[in-house]
């Protein structure tokens, strides 16, 4: 039986105040955010589910998690708790974890955040209930957030060892948004609860009773008993419910999109016959210098996309938020009218007054300067799969998560990456603390023979395997809303992707606040979930 669309209201999530204000100005706040094991209601006609939830307790611990307000320059620091049972609810692989003797392994990243290391909710930091048992990395569960970065998007999330890809499916997923009043209130775009939004969008499948269904069989049992290469789910969830609405008037609002699915891809567009468009204004965790249109936009795993919606545009009553990304992306299957399905908005047909714009420019950020670059790297990923063409597991550099770090920059440089995807899907490539602008993505020729070399014969050598002479002429144009400053992007199968990564602060700040060499360091990986859990993630370490 099919549940029906459109009868759930959109959801805000709780806002909580990352900052205090006393005698009229701004100071550090102090936050508890437990992770609780509860149940939430993803549409009208579904039984509650049972969920592992953020909040400040139980009874508040919401799916997504409460929208933590961060204010730029004003600390907040966040004790995160671990209240979770001995076990997880969902099949999570012990091939892939440390999985302690009892209790539910979790430690939270901000992404898209530049925060010390050991705040960084590394992999291997994690904590069980009570901190009965710890990863080799946990130092303290206070994280400090030092918001000295630019106004922006973040969002945080669970990082466990092995386990981020259940525990994300679980609900362990929320909206973290710095502001300045001072920069942003001149621009002038839609503000206030009523015209700001996020909208948080993952896919789940759901059993009759109303629990999360995760196929608990792996494709290579005997390899991983659990452990499949994507998770995929026919139901679109919007800040936590499924298919929901949202009635707005005829002026502009403003959406903050996350797409917080675990292998999902979504190419966005709103029904062709409303005419409308996105105006772009942000990118991950950062504004863009200038406003851009798009009709539609593909927006991986992780990725924000930060947009204004001018519904007094519209030539119709009702606008559908649509879907159109095969699965897995490029590849896989399209999608149907379930899937291709997000949300509706209802447009009330009175004219308002709108005193929002949409200004010219928005902020000065800076420029990216690839000459100086101080170093040149290259990282490849390459799959592993058994006689029978089944994924075991996910490379960068055919090296596993525990190996040696060999990523060390230095702190205050930029470097040159070049990505080379030796794989048939698209990866989504997130790096910790650095801002990256993408400068090219180029076709490879006679791929497969490449990845032979590189993978089976001169592993991982990039000159022994010729790629000079695999490099086209074919480059593919960046489209104008993803050439700003992002934390994450779209590694295309077959393609060499050139990125330009800040060591530095991009705000007027020449140095971070804090020790960015100290241990247990960053890691960069792919933020497909099930690929980052099966080692498609690397350590990376600054140095002085
Ligand atoms: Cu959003 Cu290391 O992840
Ligand atoms: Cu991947």
């Amino acid at each position: 039986s099919f549940i029906e669309m459109f009868v759930d209201e959109l959801p805000q999530m709780p806002k909580i105040k990352g900052y205090e204000i006393k005698n009229g100005v701004p100071v550090a706040g102090n936050l508890t955010i437990g992770i609780y094991d509860t149940t939430w209601k993803f549409h009208r006609d579904l039984p509650p589910t049972r969920v592992f939830a953020y909040g400040t307790c139980k009874e508040s611990a919401t799916v997504p998690g409460p929208t933590i307000e961060a204010l730029q320059g004003t600390p907040t620091y966040v004790t995160w708790l671990n209240f979770l049972p001995s076990q997880h609810f969902l099949p999570w692989d012990e091939t892939l974890a440390d999985i302690p003797p009892s209790g539910v392994p979790t430690v939270t990243h901000l992404h898209g955040g530049v925060q010390p290391p050991t705040s960084d909710g590394n992999s291997l930091a994690w904590f069980t209930a009570s901190f009965a048992y710890t990863g080799p990395h946990f130092s303290s569960p206070v994280y400090y957030y030092p918001n000295f970065q630019l106004p922006g998007n973040l969002w945080y999330h669970d990082h466990a060892f092995g386990l981020t890809r259940v525990n994300l499916l679980s609900g362990l997923i929320g909206t973290y948004q710095i502001t300045s009043p001072h920069l942003e209130d001149p621009l002038g775009l839609p503000s206030g609860p009523e015209y700001d939004h996020h909208l948080v969008i993952f896919d789940r499948d759901f059993r009759v009773d109303g629990s999360i269904y995760m196929n608990s069989t792996g494709n290579n049992p005997d390899i991983h008993p659990q452990w499949q290469p994507e998770y995929f789910g026919k139901a679109i969830i919007v800040n936590g419910k499924a298919w929901p609405f949202l009635t707005v008037t005829r002026r502009k609002y403003r959406f903050r999109i996350l797409n917080a699915s675990n292998a999902r891809f979504l190419q966005l567009y709103l029904s062709k016959d409303s005419g409308l468009h996105f105006t772009h204004v942000g990118s991950d965790a950062n504004y863009l210098r200038r406003p851009t249109v798009s009709r539609k936009f593909l927006q991986a795993p992780s990725e924000i996309a930060d947009v204004i919606i001018d519904f007094s545009l519209s030539t119709s009553d009702e606008v559908i938020l649509r879907n159109d990304a095969n699965y897995p992306f490029p590849d896989g299957d399209p999608t149907d009218h379930i899937t291709s399905t997000v949300m509706k908005f209802i447009i009330k047909p009175d004219k308002v007054q709108d005193p929002s714009w949409i200004p010219h420019t928005l902020l000065a950020l800076p420029v990216p300067l690839p000459y100086e670059a101080a170093k040149t790297r290259y990282i490849t990923m390459y799959e592993y799969t058994t006689d029978a063409d089944e994924p075991t597991h996910l490379f960068l550099n055919a090296k596993s998560f525990k190996e040696p770090v060999t990523e060390t920059p230095k702190e205050g440089t930029s470097e040159i990456w070049k990505i080379i995807n030796l794989t048939g899907d698209n990866h989504p490539l997130h790096i910790h603390l650095g801002a990256f602008t993408v400068l090219e993505q180029r076709n490879m020729s006679d791929v497969e023979e490449f990845r032979t070399c590189m993978q089976d014969v001169y592993v991982n050598d990039v000159v022994k395997c010729g790629l000079e002479k695999h490099l086209t002429q074919n480059v593919f144009a960046i489209p104008k809303h993803e050439r700003g400053w992002k934390n994450v992007f779209k590694m295309k199968p077959g393609n060499m992707t050139t990125i330009l990564v800040r060591f530095k602060p991009l705000g007027p700040e020449a140095q971070y606040w804090f020790d960015v060499t100290a241990e247990p360091g960053y890691g960069y990986h792919c933020h497909i979930l099930d690929h980052e859990d099966n080692e498609m993630m690397r350590p990376m370490k600054l140095v002085h």
